[in-house]
């Protein structure tokens, strides 16, 4: 294992290497500044005791704005070629996915979100479950959760959903009170609440946690084909989860157990694997459902949209540093390859501007130059120079004088593929502001707990009422009211910890922001 205990003992002090500072000049006395005399003034000239200084000074970058913590760890995806049974190429022109046993390099990072970069790894947290493919089209990055569904169907409502889980700007604490008065106001919460809330909401680590896409992507064949996607990583070791009791124990001794326990499996060469799933839909509205296939609330029922193999990660190494890998290491819904591409999903539309427009802040506007960041397999060849810390220029072969596109002077010319740049079904509609028309945000909701095992739907409960009954008489109300909305046992029991009857919360009309369905709507007469 190598850690700092188990390195080979040290060479004899003469054959081991010289200190330099960042210019090469050799570093003869690293304990003492320059000074006047033994007992100083210290002089402002001592190059090398201010350039050790003022570079400490700037170690850290800014932590991430979300999933802050997180452990990286790097390996391959090995593809089956085929869509369950059928030649994926029927689905995609994605290369990584087309042949059985076809090997992509990849970098994965699993994080907790809201704590930050040095906070605890048990905490109740969605995880993170970022894959950057290294593909010989060029980078693609999958950015999941480990819950298959979200708090919000909207990306403008990101910023909000996060302040209400971060510290509290005065007591910097995170306040349950706070949260819960934010999320009785967005029923859309309640499907991912219901999750976030049971034991899944602390992965017992990062190696027996599942990973989803959660957005809606598409895949497009070589004719410009789409369907709808959406993608599930199964982990090969089970799925194991902590209830709060385990987790207290755990955090009472140990900030960094899931990052610790994925280091030493790897080390150890017990490499852990996930089988990737996919579930296709043709690219359409679907009116036939009761949701809309492309809000992140939701989704997509097993029976009726099976998910199929196609293929396998492997995760065979660790990183060499930190900082180079982990801190820097950028992934965005953006980077995509042929082959696949966007849905119309309005958070996901939303987080790609999102992640780069950070990252050009948080790492730097050349972050696509750093190792970890760039194609590996991919030639990389642009007419972009400058900015903050640019490394190279990515010349291959171009006339060095010419970034501009087009010349006749031996300049960067166009791509002939992909040729085609229309696909997809024609999409017409006024410019609005307006929610998407199949909300329901309990059908599912109630279903989940319905799924639930016992002690899982008592672990629940049991949590919602000690957080919810932190926050004010009416958020609590209308969080009953909400629980009733989803499923009778759970709003029942919710209410019952909190000393909330039915009859309390029966008038409660629905939120201004509610349009309810016929479904929904029959529910609320049976409340009353
Ligand atoms: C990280 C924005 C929703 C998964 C981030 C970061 C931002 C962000 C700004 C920090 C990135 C960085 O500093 O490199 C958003 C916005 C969202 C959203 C605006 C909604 C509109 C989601 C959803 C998921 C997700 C739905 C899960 C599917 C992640 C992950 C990371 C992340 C895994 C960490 C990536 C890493 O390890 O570097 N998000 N996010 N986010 N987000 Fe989101």
């Amino acid at each position: 294992m190598s850690d700092v205990a188990s390195q080979p003992p040290e060479p004899s002090e003469r054959s081991r290497p010289e200190l330099t500072n960042r210019q090469g000049h050799p570093v003869s006395d690293n304990q003492n500044s320059r000074t006047i005399g033994a007992r100083g003034p210290a002089t402002l000239e001592n190059y090398q005791f201010l350039e050790k200084i003022s570079h400490f000074d700037r170690e850290r970058i800014p932590e991430r704005v979300v999933h802050a913590r997180g452990a990286v760890a790097f390996g391959h995806f090995e593809a089956t070629g085929k869509w369950g049974d059928e030649p994926i190429a029927r689905y995609t022109r994605a290369k990584l996915f087309a042949e059985a046993g076809k090997k992509t390099d990849l970098a994965i990072r699993f994080s907790t979100v809201i704590g930050g970069r040095d906070s605890s790894e048990a905490a109740r947290d969605p995880r993170g479950f970022a894959v950057k493919f290294y593909t010989e089209d060029g980078n693609w990055d999958l950015v999941g959760n480990n819950l298959a569904v979200f708090f919000i169907r909207d990306a403008i409502k990101f910023p909000d959903v996060i302040h209400s889980l971060k510290p509290d700007p005065i007591t910097f604490r995170q306040e349950p009170a706070r949260i819960f008065d934010f999320m009785s106001q967005t029923p859309e919460s309640m499907h991912m609440l219901v999750n976030l809330f049971s034991p899944r909401g602390i992965p017992a680590n990062y190696r027996t946690m599942q990973g989803f896409g959660v957005n809606t992507y598409k895949w497009v064949n070589a004719d410009g084909d789409t369907h709808l996607v959406k993608y599930h990583w199964i982990p090969r070791a089970g799925v194991k989860s902590l209830t709060e009791a385990d987790a207290a124990n755990i955090q009472a001794t140990e900030l960094g157990h899931a990052s610790k326990d994925l280091y030493e499996a790897i080390e150890a060469g017990d490499f852990p694997q996930w089988d990737l799933y996919v579930q296709l839909m043709s690219d359409d509205e679907h009116p036939e459902l009761d949701f809309d296939p492309l809000d992140d609330t939701k989704v997509w029922p097993e029976n009726d949209f099976e998910p199929k193999l196609v293929g396998t990660m492997t995760l065979t190494a660790n990183v060499s540093d930190h900082h180079n890998e982990n801190e820097q290491i950028s992934f965005g819904t953006g980077v995509l390859v042929d082959g696949l591409d966007f849905s119309d999903d309005k958070m996901l539309v939303g987080r790609t501007f999102s992640y780069s427009d950070t990252q050009r802040y948080r790492v730097g506007p050349n972050y696509l130059q750093l190792p970890v960041n760039r194609p590996k397999n991919a030639r990389v060849a642009t007419n972009q120079r400058g900015g903050q810390m640019s490394y190279g220029v990515d010349l291959d072969g171009q006339n060095p004088h010419v970034n501009y596109e087009p010349s006749i002077m031996g300049g960067l010319r166009e791509a002939e593929y992909p040729t085609r740049d229309e696909q997809g079904p024609v999409i017409e509609g006024r410019l609005t502001r307006a929610r998407i028309p199949r909300t329901d945000d309990y059908t599912q909701a109630g279903q989940r707990y319905q799924l639930m095992e016992q002690w899982e739907k008592d672990d629940l409960v049991r949590n919602l009422v000690e957080l919810i009954g932190q926050a004010v008489p009416e958020v609590q109300q209308r969080m009953v009211w909400h629980f009733l909305m989803c499923d009778d046992e759970l709003g029942l029991r919710v209410g019952e910890g909190l000393g909330i009857a039915v009859e309390d919360v029966a008038d409660l009309p629905p939120l201004q922001s509610q349009t309810l369905s016929e479904a929904e709507l029959r529910r609320l007469e049976r409340l009353g």
